[in-house]
């Protein structure tokens, strides 16, 4: 199936071929000097991708790189920004290489884009993070400030508070005339760090697609927008399975990809043809929703050694030692969810896992028709217990008076 936005061939020799100074964005992900061939294959197994990322020496790879990045400055409008995404095995190189063809002075940043993972590591710290450099043609570039929510640990003063400069210039609380604090016009949170906390795309994402180091959407949506505008022209000249095309797509912006390999044109041609998204729960709730979740179970499970559970509609924590040999889950009722409801997702999502002894935590009132059996125990909340002293107090009252 042949679609224009995506290209067959060399990078180096398909990008002298477009128009020249046109795109306002070019994001890369190519090789990362990791000395290893790429496999991996579609859930239903039917297909299988691979490309190679093998050099003689790193003097190779970097005038690999070279080449084709000066071809991709040609390609960039004057306000456009590239993208170079990398890791631990060649930021250092790409570095030296792109301060050499867009000028150290066209530096912007060094993003760190962090994830969690939860593999094995032979002695060394586990990676966890990836690198992008990003670099502008020139001084004057498109760049669309994107705010982000407060810490927790943020005084409410420095977000409530206007603030002004002294004579000295240090910031301060402007004041009235009668020495009031002065309340701060509307604020937009604090402007996005170069530290970037995306989930990895995980094994069961409905976004995968099976093609080896495909990067999730959500990374270029950001990526995008920070540096373009609707209608703007976004370039991926190392394309893989197209995430950069399908996140230019959902943005309406224009793209173009290119790939050396045959079956990675295909599979961004189809994947074009309906764009797929995961919705990270991470990114909608935040990372606070999770520490809510966890301090409810570490109050459920005060002086019980567990792991908590984090991705699992059933299951939010095990218990660290087995019972009988069998595993013990644990989950709390959920807001608006029935304690019937939850009984049941805890018992699919324990079965899935060859059943054990389950515990759920109601956070409403136990009725009689909540069957326990004797792999689970069904327990009222602490909260419950004394909303209950409380209610039987007026009974003692009155029996009282
Ligand atoms: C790391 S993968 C890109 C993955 C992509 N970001 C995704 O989300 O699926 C690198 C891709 O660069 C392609 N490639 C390698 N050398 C190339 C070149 N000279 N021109 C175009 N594509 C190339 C490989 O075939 C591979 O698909």
């Amino acid at each position: 199936m042949s679609n224009p936005e995506v290209i067959h061939g060399d990078c180096l020799d398909v990008l002298p071929t477009l128009t020249q100074n046109a795109a306002e964005l070019i994001y890369l992900d190519p090789p990362f000097f990791t000395q290893k061939t790429h496999k991996l294959g579609t859930r239903d197994g039917v297909k299988n991708f691979s490309f190679e990322d093998i050099w003689g020496d790193y003097g190779q790879y970097m005038t690999y790189m070279s080449d084709r990045l000066e071809k991709c400055r040609n390609v960039l409008s004057d306000t456009g920004s590239i993208f170079v995404h990398c890791d631990r095995n060649s930021s250092h190189l790409l570095r030296l290489v792109c301060d050499k063809v867009f000028g150290s002075e066209n530096f912007k940043s060094e993003i760190i884009w962090h994830y969690k993972r939860w593999s094995n590591s032979a002695n060394a710290l586990l990676p966890a993070h990836q690198n992008i450099l990003y670099y502008t043609k020139t001084k004057d570039f498109t760049f669309n400030k994107k705010f982000v929510g407060y810490s927790e640990s943020t005084n409410v003063d420095q977000i409530l508070q206007k603030r002004s400069r002294d004579d000295r210039n240090k910031s301060v609380y402007s004041r009235d005339d009668a020495g009031n604090v002065l309340v701060a016009a509307e604020k937009k949170g604090v402007p996005l760090s170069d530290v970037w906390e995306i989930p990895y795309l995980n094994p069961k994402a409905k976004e995968r697609v099976g093609y080896p180091t495909q990067k999730p959407i959500l990374l270029l949506e950001r990526i995008i927008e920070l540096s373009t505008n609707e209608g703007d022209l976004v370039i991926d000249p190392f394309c893989g399975s197209g995430t950069t095309l399908v996140a230019a797509k959902l943005l309406n912006r224009k793209c173009l990809g290119i790939d050396t390999n045959e079956d990675a044109v295909e599979l961004t041609a189809n994947r074009l043809l309906s764009p797929a998204k995961t919705q990270s729960a991470l990114l909608e709730k935040g990372r606070a929703s999770y520490s809510t979740a966890d301090t409810r179970i570490s109050q459920v499970l005060a002086g019980i050694k567990y792991t908590a559970v984090q991705r699992n509609s059933g299951i939010d924590a095990i218990l660290l030692d087995k019972w009988n040999e069998s595993f013990v889950f644990v989950r709390l009722q959920k807001q608006n969810e029935s304690i019937k409801l939850g009984i049941e997702k805890l018992q699919k999502a324990a079965d899935k896992r060859g059943g054990g002894y389950m515990i759920f935590v109601a956070s409403e009132p136990l009725d009689a028709e909540v069957e326990a059996c004797k792999d689970l125990l069904v327990v009222e909340a602490q909260s419950q217990k004394i909303l209950h002293w409380l209610a039987t107090r007026a009974d003692v009252y009155e029996r009282a008076g």
